[in-house]
């Protein structure tokens, strides 16, 4: 079976359920499943380095872990981050660390916040697909002061949005929201052709996408902290507790979104 396109996924006229993946056992798993698009995101630097943060993943991590999905999910279509510090300082060296993360079988990478319009274009013009990550970015948690929702205030609404236009503008192919009241997420949405895909941004997003760690129940914070210390982000909600096995719970992951059961209200600000 050929991967299928963006495009071919946009026109089934579905909702996109995307899924965070970093090895090739949980790849071949997810698109058994029925996952449209594998998210190789540099939660890793969490989830699977057990950092406070994504600040210390680099381009090798990535680059690696995008090979494994690769070779577990031939079929599926791959997104990957571009880590910390790979994008924001030169455009030539964007576009070639992009490049490099399309050879290690992305078909999609992702950079996160408004700013980086040259760069989205050049990366346009050279045939490298872009979504742009906005509302809560989770590189700038510092900046940012913790895991905080963003675009309440009409000021930080009309920035996310006037963010979303001049990505569109500058070619990106998809918009991911992360922890943005519904409403706006909603009228973003509406504004656009390409797909806005949501975390914690409410059920009108045009897809939605979780961590497996939280999809499967099992993320229970840093490394360092006692689990007990640990308390799930409101977007995330366990589906291993209601399925047999892990592949049922992907599967009714994918099947929630489509039929827009998740995000339900309790998942959405
Ligand atoms: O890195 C990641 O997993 C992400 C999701 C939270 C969207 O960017």
């Amino acid at each position: 079976m050929p991967k299928q396109t963006l495009d071919q996924l946009i026109a089934a006229g579905e909702k996109i359920a995307m899924l965070t993946c970093y090895d090739a056992t949980f790849a071949k798993v997810s698109a058994a499943a029925g996952v449209d698009v594998l998210l190789v995101g540099d939660s890793l630097g969490m989830v699977l380095q057990g950092a406070e943060n994504t600040l210390q993943v680099t381009m090798q991590d990535m680059i690696y872990h995008t090979k494994c999905v690769a070779a577990g999910a031939p079929n599926t279509l791959i997104m990957t981050d571009m880590p910390y510090g790979s994008y924001e300082h030169d455009i030539e060296d964007a576009c070639h660390n992009a490049q490099a993360l399309i050879d290690a079988g992305a078909d999609i990478v992702k950079i996160e916040g408004g700013e980086f319009l040259a760069t989205v274009r050049h990366m346009v013009k050279r045939g490298i697909p872009v979504c742009a990550h906005l509302g809560f970015t989770p590189q700038s948690v510092i900046q940012l002061g913790g895991y905080k929702i963003q675009g309440k205030t009409d000021e930080s609404a009309q920035k996310i949005t006037q963010d979303a236009i001049n990505m569109h503008a500058a070619g990106a192919s998809l918009i991911l929201l992360e922890m943005v009241p519904a409403n706006l997420a909603r009228q973003i949405t509406e504004k656009f052709k390409i797909p806005t895909i949501g975390i914690g941004a409410g059920i009108d997003c045009s897809g939605q996408v979780l961590v497996i760690q939280d999809l499967l129940g099992i993320y229970s914070g840093v490394a360092s902290k006692s689990p007990g210390d640990y308390k799930a982000p409101r977007f995330a909600k366990n589906f291993l507790a209601e399925s047999g096995s892990i592949q049922q719970a992907i599967a009714n992951y994918v099947q929630a979104v489509k039929n827009k059961i998740f995000p339900a209200a309790e998942h959405s600000y």
